[in-house]
């Protein structure tokens, strides 16, 4: 029988592939474990299922180098894990790629459509009892049909994105790093910022993307552009964002995820025209679920010796790692 250490509460019906084994959680009130919590939990396993929100570092990894064979991810993204230092030990990494893509990007749609229409705006003033009444000039947002849509990053989250924008009648362009060979490519991300009226982002969070939208390339957007992020917080200059909101040049920002969740730039919650979420975009009950599954079905396989679906082998074998 393996020890599995699972760094957080999860919901149990999806652990129950791995009802053989010993699981073993690391806290009692599902807190973000620290450093040496996660290297002692390392240490005694045969395999880790973490969240996002663990730091699976080079020392985390030596701490398993003994026993330790696969750490899996309840999220696609793997940022949080040093692959490299996984590799040179021999540690499996495993993700939930293909299970939160209709969900996260249902959750990128909604945000399209608050930031554009200004809904976080509107419903504070209401809560506030600022709202006098209906009047012609109040909380004018964007259209969003018909409008045209950047996708940067064009992985499957980004393609259901693009499914339900064509459903909105809008134009569709995106940015990859390599040609996708698709309608609306456009081989620049300088060249495609000018071009669009809501830009999304759907890049891996790493080296590469950290903030791959700058001040520089928030001054490339329209003024009556619409910036959502969903991929990771990085990815985005918080600061040169906010600044660009408070001078109007920038229309609005829908943002899940933060530079340094779970704090959020002061002057990002201060910018106008926001609407700001928690990192939810996978968070539906079924997709939960089904990621919980996912991770627990690749640690299973692992321990009996078989090669799952979700092994991220490198960085580009992930959907959010593929830009
Ligand atoms: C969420 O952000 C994920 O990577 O699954």
């Amino acid at each position: 029988m393996a020890r599995v250490f699972v760094t957080r509460r999860l919901p149990t019906d999806g652990l129950a592939v791995l009802r053989d084994h010993e699981i073993v959680f690391g806290s009692e009130d599902d807190r973000t474990l620290d450093p040496a919590e996660l290297c002692a939990g390392a240490r005694e396993a045969d395999a880790m299922i973490c969240l996002l929100t663990d730091k699976i570092d080079l020392n985390v990894l030596e701490a398993g180098r003994d026993r330790l064979k696969v750490v899996a991810n309840v999220a696609v993204g793997v940022d949080n894990i040093d692959l490299a230092a996984a590799e040179k030990l021999g540690i499996k990494v495993c993700a939930t790629p293909g299970v939160l893509d209709e969900t996260t990007a249902d959750l990128a749609f909604a945000l399209i459509l608050a930031a554009s229409r200004l809904t976080a705006n509107a419903e504070s003033d209401l809560r506030g009892g600022r709202w006098k009444g209906f009047r012609m000039d109040q909380f004018l947002g964007r259209d969003v049909h018909g409008a045209t849509l950047g996708l940067v990053g064009y992985g499957r989250i980004a393609r259901a994105v693009a499914r339900r924008a064509s459903g909105f009648g809008m134009r569709v362009l995106h940015h990859a790093r390599r040609d996708t060979g698709c309608a609306g490519y456009v081989d620049s991300l300088d060249a495609l910022l000018p071009q669009v009226d809501v830009l999304s982002l759907h890049v891996p969070g790493n080296r590469e993307t950290l903030k791959l939208i700058d001040a520089r390339r928030l001054a490339l957007l329209r003024e009556t552009a619409v910036l959502v992020n969903t991929a990771r917080g990085p990815v985005v200059d918080e600061e040169a964002l906010a600044i660009a909101l408070e001078e109007g040049r920038l229309f609005a920002a829908g943002l899940d995820v933060y530079e340094r969740e779970p704090q959020v730039h002061p002057r990002l919650l201060a910018a106008p025209r926001t609407v700001l979420l928690p990192h939810i975009g996978s968070a539906t009950l079924d997709t939960r679920s089904a990621m919980v599954s996912l991770a627990a079905s690749g640690v299973a396989q692992i321990l009996s010796g078989q090669t799952p679906p979700n092994l991220v082998s490198g960085p580009a074998s992930t959907e959010l790692n593929r830009f």
